[in-house]
């Protein structure tokens, strides 16, 4: 399987193995399977050459150069997050990307799993974020989170037919544990799809997230403020020392920690990530509930400006 740096699939020595998250494989390198990496789409701090401010792609045409390095016959799959989640901080690849993604698999008989573990279910304001690239379709979906909107722990698989058929006809898939398949999270999750469905929320998160971006757009002023990004209600900001440079603070400065700390104590919730720049880099994370008001949106980010503000002046 050729997956992209950096990304996060899970935790289980198979998801790891195709994760590009040098902070969480550390204590599992030795035993993770070796997994072909490709750089992800990442513009902020893209340095494939070629890629300048107008994104020449170099990073889908990476896929198929590394297909053809390993040998199309041995690459199973390739497995991509629609939108990067904490591992780089809701980035959104180019227009083209999966359209490119999706010819080079088909081209050289590997499979596309998008991996909707974060995007699924409504997050991005549609319900997986590969929707916002039309026409492109993964053969396999992973998705999980908000497939419960976390009140009992689910997540899924999804394939299509010609891949179901496949393995059944190979004799089936043998996964089972003793809390897997549980009648309470299917009633969790159809509790959930229906409460989305009857309140409209994925159109909610879509248009709420709009408002959020432009709220978000609005602490680009703040000097540590390097970026704002994201989609639907998957938004991030990137903090960095200089601006200019785009040089992050030191990964022992703890930046992105502190902040959360801050907000924390003004009374809003955000998620602190980073390690993206070679072990340093910033991001705070914001997902809020789909269900949340306009009012609170405004609110969320006040905080989250002042927080940056309080901490990096400090
Ligand atoms: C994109 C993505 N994929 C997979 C996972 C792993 O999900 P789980 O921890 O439920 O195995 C996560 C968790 O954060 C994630 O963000």
């Amino acid at each position: 399987v050729i997956a992209r740096w950096p990304s996060f699939h899970g935790s289980s020595i198979g998801a790891l193995a195709v994760s590009g998250r040098p902070s969480l494989r550390a204590d599992f390198d030795p035993m993770l399977p070796v997994t072909p990496f490709i750089p992800a789409p990442y513009p902020y701090r893209c340095r494939l050459p070629g890629c300048g401010a107008r994104c020449s792609l170099e990073c889908a045409e990476a896929l198929d150069a590394k297909i053809r390095e390993e040998g199309p016959d041995t690459v199973a799959a390739f497995i991509a997050e629609p939108v990067i989640g904490a591992s780089a901080g809701a980035v959104v690849p180019p227009p083209e990307y999966y359209g490119l993604v999706r010819e080079t698999c088909d081209r050289h008989g590997v499979l596309f799993i998008a991996d909707e573990v974060m995007t699924g279910m409504g997050r991005t304001g549609r319900w997986f974020g590969m929707e916002h690239w039309p026409g492109v379709r993964p053969d396999i979906l992973t998705t999980g989170k908000g497939l419960t909107s976390g009140y009992v722990p689910g997540g899924a698989v999804m394939a299509g037919g010609r891949i179901v058929e496949t393995v059944n006809a190979g004799g089936g898939f043998h996964h089972g544990f003793t809390y897997s398949h549980h009648p309470v999270v299917a009633a969790a999750g159809l509790a959930v799809m229906r409460y989305l469905e009857r309140h409209d929320l994925v159109a909610r998160a879509a248009v709420m997230g709009e408002h959020l971006m432009v709220r978000l757009r609005g602490l680009a002023d703040l000097p540590a403020v390097g970026d704002v990004r994201g989609i639907g209600l998957m938004a991030a900001v990137e903090i960095v020392r200089d601006p200019a440079s785009r040089q992050p603070y030191p990964a022992s400065a703890r930046m992105a920690q502190k902040i959360q700390a801050e907000a924390l104590k003004r009374g809003a919730i955000v998620y602190a990530s980073g390690g993206q720049v070679n072990g340093a880099g910033d991001l705070i994370m914001l997902g809020p509930p789909l269900v949340i008001e306009r009012e609170q949106v405004d609110e969320a980010v006040q905080i989250l400006g002042d927080a940056i503000a309080a901490v990096t002046r400090a």
